[in-house]
């Protein structure tokens, strides 16, 4: 049902959407100056991810109120949410209850609105409205609204993280940083005009570099799954209600699969066969049925949102530091994510 509403006709007027939303955002960091990346991304991924995945309507009615209810209700989404009984009186999961409340109830009424609409729209909240379950029903406001939220969340912190770490990927290595900038003229033309889904796609240098973040830095660095049922994976038996875990973050850094393992080199891919053939050395989004579904789209949301700020800004690292990892965040986030900026004259 998701994936319905992620698809390449959706992706080439997000595009736009995204552009349009990165340079206006980034019109507060002026001609040069200190700032921090992380801080600016997750802003700005909230405000792209809203307008793209949630439609005009909802992008619309985001206020700082409405934006402090989505960090109230991202405050809880913390490894305490994860051990805990989600009832306990804590005052974050109680600030994520009342925001996940109040959330729900500014989404039902565009809901309600756009149910009453003669027009449709071409967005994700649409193929919601339309989608219907194999018994035919429809869903109901309470499961589209659900769902508009878990959409924003899924993409959320995986975004902004990967995001940033691209950012301080590429000021540490400025001759990569430059190629990127040449590739936008080589591929987009030399007066860089705006985005198109095309030119994304052929921006190899840049696709490359953020399959390169993803492997150095992938954002959810553990999957789980508890056996229902006796299991035997890999010589091992698993007895029921025991957990697997998988993380990419090992499988991404193997010695045997992988060349250099701990260096950022885009051009590995370059290869046929990067990762010594082996099957599950790659999986920054996943693997088997719950695979990442958004992964597509945070290829066009963060490629555009890089391709935007190349054109506007060259980076560096201040006095070379390059962010050590918080690991004591759900997704492993950059410590001190400051960075300098410098705007580029065409
Ligand atoms: C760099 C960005 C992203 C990364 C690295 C990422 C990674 C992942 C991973 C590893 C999983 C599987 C978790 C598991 O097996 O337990 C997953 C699931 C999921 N992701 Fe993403 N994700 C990203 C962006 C997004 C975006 C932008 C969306 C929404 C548009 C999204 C929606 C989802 C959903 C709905 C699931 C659950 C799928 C299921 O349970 O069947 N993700 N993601």
């Amino acid at each position: 049902m998701l994936k319905t509403g992620l698809n390449i006709a959706q992706f080439r007027q997000h595009v736009s959407v995204i552009e349009e939303e990165t340079k206006e955002y980034f019109k507060a960091w002026g001609e040069c100056g200190e700032k921090n990346l992380f801080e600016a991304l997750s802003e700005l991924i909230i405000l792209t991810a809203s307008h793209c995945l949630h439609g005009k309507e909802i992008r619309g009615l985001l206020d700082e109120k409405v934006a402090q209810l989505y960090a109230d209700l991202d405050g809880g989404f913390t490894h305490a949410a994860w051990l805990l009984p989600g009832w306990l009186p804590l005052p974050s999961f109680r600030r994520r209850d009342r925001a996940h409340r109040e959330i729900k109830s500014i989404f039902y009424k565009v809901i309600q609105k756009r149910r009453q609409s003669e027009e449709k729209e071409d967005d994700m909240l649409q193929t919601l409205l339309d989608a219907s379950y194999k018994d035919g029903r429809a869903l109901t406001d309470d499961e589209i609204a659900g769902m508009l939220i878990g959409l924003l969340l899924a993409g959320q912190h995986t975004s902004s993280t990967t995001s940033a770490w691209l950012g301080f990927f590429l000021a540490r290595d400025k001759a990569i940083q430059e190629q990127c900038y040449a590739e936008q003229k080589a591929v987009c033309g030399e007066d860089l005009p705006p985005l198109t889904y095309d030119q994304l796609k052929d921006l190899s240098l840049l696709d490359r570099c953020l399959k390169e973040t993803l492997r150095l830095r992938p954002p959810i660095m553990t999957m789980m799954r508890m056996a229902r049922t006796p299991q035997s994976v890999a010589g091992y038996n698993i007895p029921p209600g025991h957990q697997v875990c998988v993380s990419p973050t090992v499988n991404h850094r193997l010695r045997d699969s992988w060349n250099e393992a701990l260096d950022f080199k885009p051009d590995r891919y370059l290869q046929d066969n990067p990762a010594a053939g082996e099957k599950f050395a790659y999986i920054p989004f996943g693997a088997g049925r719950h695979r990442c579904i958004g992964e597509n789209f945070a290829y066009v949301q963060i490629k555009t949102i890089w391709s935007t700020l190349l054109r506007l800004y060259e980076f560096d690292l201040i006095n070379n530091y390059f962010p050590t990892i918080n690991y004591t965040t759900m997704i492993h986030t950059p410590n001190n994510p400051v960075i300098r900026y410098k705007r580029r004259s065409l």
